[in-house]
């Protein structure tokens, strides 16, 4: 055969191979308003980043007519691309070839960029649109399946794992977007569940639709498996994007800093205004966190859930940092199990990939009630705690009001291992509020008063003279300094600066027993 044939057959079958499930599925895929696996990964990477392997891999199954359609790449979509330059392994499904369902030499070809991420240190990107276990290959799909789980936790904490979910993701299939770092999912596109409507139907009598079982928004802000839920499939990856920009490549490389023409000794006025005069009045702490970090530019992860907790990533003087903050806007900032979970999470991803941590703390506390204690909230808060005293990674607290009882502990204090914690003069740091310790302490005196609300009043105005400020925690220095709220962004980025030669070396042990 002459090479001009030779190259022919190369066109013909690199042609072939890229037709998928042939024009008339790929048709059927946009009819259903979904991209295809190639169409995303042209969208994921630097355009012309994309380096394809394994496009002519085909199954070796038989029975059930497989031996008849054996459609090159065997439904998935693997390689390499680049994000703003930076090496990323990928693979995307093709539920235009067997429904994206996953079998043996599908499972071979994501078992082999997972390990090529993990030997050369890049994050790896799942796009998930798949009916399951390829039902004709039986076990061999199942193992195909574990193969994956386990490279998936192999990988956790030595190169990030990014999961979007752009179709079905049922089964067991679900456990590996789960075990990865984070999961995206889109609004009316994906959804995920152990077992589908039909299967609860029959099991629990429920009604109850894919959508709101395992859609987008059940899963952003109901479960909390979704970290990141988007409106379209094209915002979902340029959103992949964006949180590539903040992650380091690797658990041993650092993460990318970016020249910000944010001056890192501006001051901002506006934070004096912030807090208001009556501490029992909520403010949106987006307002604090977006006047300190560079451009006012945070990625919020688990914006939907959890909302009394707000997580997320942003730069200080071009660094990427992970944000940590209580909202008094929601819920007046309690933590609860939801925020704990998320906190908790959070706080060890960035502890596992060298991202500072910034706290900014308000918080009155753990959120009473037997709905909160029967669901573990002991357990769960003691995840948060854990994970803050458990990080090495720089941690930096600012105290703009409430700092009260265990959650003052839980929230990176200098106790956990804060490494820069200072507070505003408007911070209150006690047991517990004003009029909860008042009324505990002096029970016997206010029933006796003739004016008992009168009495209280006076108690709680005692109290919060003695107690609610900085200066009994900064006189015994668990806080280095109590700061003019307008100067947060300079001593964060000052502080951050000393910290980032940082060395805090753990003691080894195989691995700790996190309250999970
Ligand atoms: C083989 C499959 C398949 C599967 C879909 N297809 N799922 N082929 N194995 N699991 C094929 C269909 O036969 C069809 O082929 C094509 O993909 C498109 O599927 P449709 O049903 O036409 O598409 P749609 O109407 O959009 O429905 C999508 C779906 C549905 C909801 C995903 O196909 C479905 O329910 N599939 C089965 C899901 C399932 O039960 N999977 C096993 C889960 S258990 P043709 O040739 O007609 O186009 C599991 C365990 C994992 O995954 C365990 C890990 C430990």
């Amino acid at each position: 055969m002459s090479m001009e044939a030779k190259l022919e057959r190369l066109d013909r079958l690199r042609d072939e191979a890229e037709q998928g499930g042939g024009p008339e599925r790929i048709r059927a895929q946009h009819a259903k308003g979904k991209l295809t696996a190639r169409e995303r990964i042209d969208l994921l990477v630097d355009q012309g980043s994309f380096v394809e392997f394994d496009r002519y891999v085909t199954h070796r199954a038989t029975g059930f007519g497989l031996e008849d359609q054996k459609p090159l790449g065997d439904g998935v979509v693997t390689g390499y691309g680049r994000i703003d330059g930076r090496l990323i392994y990928v693979f995307s499904q093709d539920f235009t070839v067997f429904g994206g369902s996953l079998a043996e030499a599908h499972a071979q070809k994501i078992c082999k960029v997972m390990d090529l991420a993990v030997r050369n240190g890049a994050p790896i990107v799942g796009l998930n649109d798949s009916g399951g276990a390829r039902i004709q290959e039986g076990v061999v799909s199942l193992g195909g399946y574990a193969d994956i789980f386990f490279r998936n936790t192999r990988a956790s904490g030595v190169v990030p794992q990014i999961s979007a979910i752009l179709g079905p993701c049922a089964g067991g299939a679900v456990y590996s977007p789960a075990i990865t770092d984070f999961v995206f999912m889109v609004r009316g596109v994906s959804y995920m569940f152990v077992t589908g409507p039909n299967v609860v139907k029959t099991v629990t009598h429920e009604d109850v639709t894919s959508d709101e079982l395992g859609g987008a928004d059940a899963h952003g802000s109901i479960s909390g498996v979704a970290q990141f839920v988007l409106d379209s499939e094209i915002q979902c990856l340029a959103e992949i994007r964006r949180l590539c920009a903040f992650l380091p490549s690797n658990n041993v490389d650092g993460p990318p800093v970016r020249r910000s023409t944010d001056p890192p000794d501006r001051r901002d006025e506006e934070l004096l205004a912030v807090v208001p005069d009556n501490p029992n009045k909520p403010y949106d702490m987006h307002n604090v966190i977006r006047r300190v970090v560079d451009d006012g530019e945070l990625l919020e992860v688990h914006q939907g859930f959890g909302q009394n907790l707000i997580v997320g990533f942003a730069r200080l003087g071009g660094h990427p940092v992970g944000v940590v903050a209580n909202q008094p806007a929601m819920l007046a900032g309690v933590l609860d199990i939801k925020a704990s979970r998320k906190g908790a999470r959070f706080v060890r991803f960035c502890d596992a990939f060298n991202i500072p941590l910034v706290t900014f703390e308000d918080v009155p506390g753990f959120l009473p009630g037997v709905e909160q204690e029967h669901g573990g909230i002991i357990a769960h808060g003691a995840k948060l705690l854990y994970a803050y005293a458990e990080a090495t990674v720089p941690k930096l607290t600012v105290i703009t009001r409430k700092a009260y009882g265990g959650a003052y502990d839980v929230m990176s204090s200098k106790h956990v291992g804060g490494d820069y914690n200072v507070a505003w003069p408007t911070a209150e740091l006690a047991v517990m509020g004003p009029k909860g310790a008042a009324e505990i302490l002096f029970r016997r005196e206010i029933a006796a008063a003739a004016d008992p609300q009168a009495k209280l009043d006076e108690l709680v105005a005692d109290y919060r003279e003695k107690f609610a400020h900085p200066y009994e925690a900064a006189a015994r220095g668990y806080l280095d300094d109590v700061i003019d709220p307008r100067e947060t962004r300079p001593r964060l980025i000052s502080a951050l600066q000393t910290l980032l030669t940082k060395r805090d070396v753990a003691p080894p042990k195989k691995h700790g027993n996190i309250p999970l």
